[in-house]
């Protein structure tokens, strides 16, 4: 009892209006072919069957080893695509699962009912249906007297009483392997679009005297299908929702689900807080009792135990426990930020270190930096690290004083328990426990604008501002 499972995934995709295929565009971060791909996976099936043919180099690339490929040179028609992938098929194969590249909420409970139904009814094949609301593109199916399914008719070649059967082909199908094979080899192209329908199989069978079933989806957001741009932002919000309760159910709080973005492969910890405005993407993950958002961006992040990210924009860097983000800080590739850190307003971060208890309270840049525990760096501090051709690190000791407006021209090395006196442009290294100060001495003279105004206001003609040299 081999079973095997056949995705289509070799159209154009026409009504994306887009240069990349329609199964390679995203939903919640993953290209819609690797959603399926990843519940058809715990069904340990003997085969998996992806069917390409546009763009096939773009689309093989992404499902890489994960399933085999057969090419449909021309696109046909959906009947004409599976009949390329048959001779692919393991001759132990007799149950074989067929799914559209376009349906990515699929789950793989789904799948296994399917199966479960054609071999238990010994059905020819068992379609899941859905009953929508809005029925506009789908085939309408159509059931005899005994429940079994007669027909599906594709709403381009469907009459106006026919359009109006809200029962619709959800493009997923279990068949028997042999009746399949047979029932397609009497497909044929007269239909509107001149194709070869997948759903013309059905009613080939029931004449043969062959039962099909249909099995309705227990969720009809399940099925939904991604046609063009407006389909796919349902498909997106639905599968967000997904992401939601499951997180929120794990004990995480979302405010509101409705305003934030959450990727398939992010993990949250219990009690943490997501508030509106959040994207949280790629191998994101957030420990316990964090506080994220608002309007906050983080791209394959790991924020540790109770730290809080507040408007920021992070991606590929690491925030240790406590540490506070935000409002407006930008943390940059390669950072790795310690416990007990504040990192402020309007401070960036970019490949550099910063000890615990460390604080970057707002208005400074810290690139290429190796920063020590218990480090104030002070408001408007630079580091100068690139000389117009190359970067270079600057290397700051615990406990290191670093005063307001401070340019640190790398490379540069300052000691342990330093105190670099505010306005310096340091340029030499400082030994720990050495004080540095660099800039003009400031010159003071007393009664001088007292005794400018006075000779301004003498002295009428001419004006100031007319007088020829100083
Ligand atoms: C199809 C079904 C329709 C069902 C709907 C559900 C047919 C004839 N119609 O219509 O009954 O309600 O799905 O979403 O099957 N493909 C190929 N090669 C081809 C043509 C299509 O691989 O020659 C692939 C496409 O890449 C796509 C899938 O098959 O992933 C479905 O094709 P699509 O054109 O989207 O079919 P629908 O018109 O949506
Ligand atoms: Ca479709």
């Amino acid at each position: 009892m081999g079973r095997s499972a056949i995705v289509l995934a070799a159209g154009h995709g026409t009504r994306m209006k887009s240069k990349k295929h329609k199964v390679l565009h995203e939903v919640c971060g993953k290209p819609m072919i690797l959603h399926i791909l990843d519940e058809i996976q715990p069904l340990l099936l003997d085969q998996v069957i992806v069917v390409t043919g546009q763009q096939r180099e773009a689309v093989e690339s992404v499902i890489g080893e994960r399933a085999e490929i057969a090419v449909q040179n021309e696109q046909k028609g959906t009947g004409h695509a599976v009949q390329a992938a048959l001779p692919k098929l393991l001759p132990d194969t007799d149950s074989v699962l067929v799914l559209y590249g376009d349906a990515p909420l699929i789950r793989t409970e789904t799948m296994e009912a399917l199966f479960a139904a054609r071999e238990q009814r010994r059905a020819a094949a068992v379609v899941l249906t859905a009953d929508v609301d809005d029925p506009s593109g789908l085939g309408r199916v159509f059931e005899g007297l005994d429940g079994a399914i007669e027909r599906v008719v594709e709403e381009k070649d469907a009459t106006p009483e026919e359009r109006a059967v809200r029962r619709i082909n959800t493009g997923i199908y279990a068949f028997a392997r042999a009746d399949l094979e047979e029932s397609l080899t009497k497909v044929r192209p007269t239909n509107t679009q001149a194709e070869y329908y997948l759903t013309d199989t059905i009613a080939i069978m029931r004449a043969s005297g062959r039962p099909v079933y249909g099995v309705a989806a227990a969720d009809a957001q399940e099925v939904l299908s991604v046609n063009d741009r407006i389909q796919l932002a349902r498909v997106e919000r639905a599968m967000q929702m997904r992401i939601c309760e499951h997180w929120m159910r794990e004990g995480v709080t979302i405010i509101d689900p409705m305003h934030v973005t959450i990727g398939v492969d992010v993990t949250i910890g219990r009690d943490s807080l997501i508030l509106p405005g959040t994207v949280l993407e790629g191998g994101t993950e957030i420990g316990e009792g964090c506080v994220i958002g608002p309007n906050t961006r983080l791209t394959n992040m790991r924020v540790s135990f109770g730290a809080e990210v507040e408007t920021s924009v992070a991606r590929d860097s690491s925030i240790g426990e406590h540490t506070h983000v935000g409002p407006f800080a930008y943390i940059r590739p390669g950072s790795n930020i310690g416990a007990n850190v504040k990192v402020g307003d309007f401070v960036e971060v970019k490949n550099s270190t910063l000890g615990d208890r460390t604080k970057v309270s707002h208005l400074a840049y810290v690139g290429d930096a190796d920063v020590g525990s218990d480090v104030n760096i002070g408001c408007g501090v630079i580091t100068v690290n690139y000389d117009g051709k190359r970067k270079h690190r600057t290397v700051i000791g615990d406990g290191t004083f670093v005063g307001s407006n401070v340019n640190l021209i790398a490379p540069l090395d300052v000691g342990a328990d330093a105190y670099l006196c505010a306005g310096s442009t340091i340029t030499e290294d400082v030994p720990a426990d050495g004080f540095a100060i660099a800039r003009n001495r400031q010159v003071t003279k007393p009664d001088y604008v007292k005794n400018w105004r006075a000779r301004r206001e003498e002295d009428s003609d001419p004006a100031p501002n007319e007088r020829k040299g100083p």
